[in-house]
């Protein structure tokens, strides 16, 4: 019997093409997550789950699929909407996307420091709305990105890919890493605070992992270590920000914009007071979204689904302690 899996939104065709050589895959269609009920009894006695970081795999999820569940393969590199420890309780293996993500991120953390800094949303709106008159020389002023001073909290893989782009723009790079792992520690820039890493740059980049450890990381204290002409620019979950705080921040003119691939909560609705401030740029989280990257996400995580249904150990295994505990 081939093994069934549940895929809980069409991803392209390339990772669709792997899990159907080697199983009988159910995909929701459409382009929006199914609704919780759905969910729970699509999963209902499969062995796998491909699962996209709208879907909360929790343990009444897991309890849905039932005791045949072996993988849960993310399409992502954050799997802050899993449960892992009680995955890894049931010796469920978790996967992620990671590596094939990194430099299209980077490139989209950039763009949204670009557009922000020099105002490109403003500009457009302008030429849009017919309010473009004449060349000014007070028109759209923005800031400088080469030569400024870059934060760059989390310097995992996305943040040092962040680091080598601020590079070639000249950027002093400076680095904070909450979650320090041990390499990080010789890379140059380092701040011992977050404070002290605010306190110095002009943009402050996000690049760490959603969890406890980072809940509200940026938060009114943070706002308030930060220069007036900074811009913060999120790339990596939004509730890695205070958005009352952002907010704040925004309102009192305490920082000079943010550009947010992501938001708490997401989706943003449009009435949502950060939709409101013209120096705050929201896209919706689309940095890994380049044709090549999700392609590649997919195959990706379909690679890592059917290595783990065929008890071999897959690639980017989120929890090895959950090998063999089944
Ligand atoms: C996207 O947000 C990801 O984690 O891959």
């Amino acid at each position: 019997m081939r093994p069934r899996v549940f895929v809980t939104r069409p991803i392209l065709d390339e990772g669709l093409a792997i899990l159907a050589d080697a199983c009988d895959v159910d995909v929701w269609p459409g382009d929006l997550p199914p609704p919780r009920a759905d969910l729970l009894e699509r999963l209902r006695g499969v062995d796998g789950v491909l699962a996209l970081l709208s879907e909360r795999i929790d343990a009444e999820a897991l309890d849905a699929a039932g005791p045949k569940l072996r993988v849960v393969a993310v399409h992502a590199v954050g799997v802050d909407n899993v449960d892992v420890a009680e995955a890894t309780r049931r010796g469920v293996l978790v996967t992620n996307t990671p590596d094939v993500l990194t430099e299209t991120t980077a490139d989209f953390a950039f763009a949204l420091m670009l557009a922000a800094a020099r105002r490109i949303p403003e500009a457009v709106d302008v030429v849009r709305s017919g309010e473009w008159r004449c060349w000014g020389p007070k028109v759209l002023l923005g800031r400088d990105v080469h030569g400024a001073e870059i934060g760059i909290v989390g310097l995992g893989r996305i943040g040092r890919a962040v680091a080598r782009r601020a590079a070639g723009f000249d950027m002093r790079v400076r680095w904070f890493d909450p979650l320090a792992s041990g390499d990080a520690a010789t890379t140059p820039g380092r701040c011992d605070s977050l404070g002290g890493l605010l306190a110095a740059s002009d943009f402050v980049t996000l690049h760490v992992p959603y969890g406890p450890a980072t809940h509200h990381l940026v938060d009114d204290a943070a706002f308030a270590a930060m220069r007036p002409e900074a811009i913060l620019v999120n790339t990596s979950r939004g509730p890695v920000v205070d958005t009352q705080a952002l907010v704040r921040a925004l309102a009192s003119g305490r920082i000079a914009g943010a550009a947010l691939d992501v938001t708490d909560p997401e989706p943003l609705p449009p009435d949502h007071p950060l939709l409101g401030f013209k120096n705050c740029l929201v896209v919706p989280h689309i940095a890994s979204a380049s044709l090549a990257t999700r392609a590649q996400m997919s195959v990706t995580a379909a690679t890592n689904l059917v290595a783990a249904l065929r008890d071999e150990r897959p690639r980017n295994l989120v929890n090895p302690e959950a090998m063999g505990r089944r």
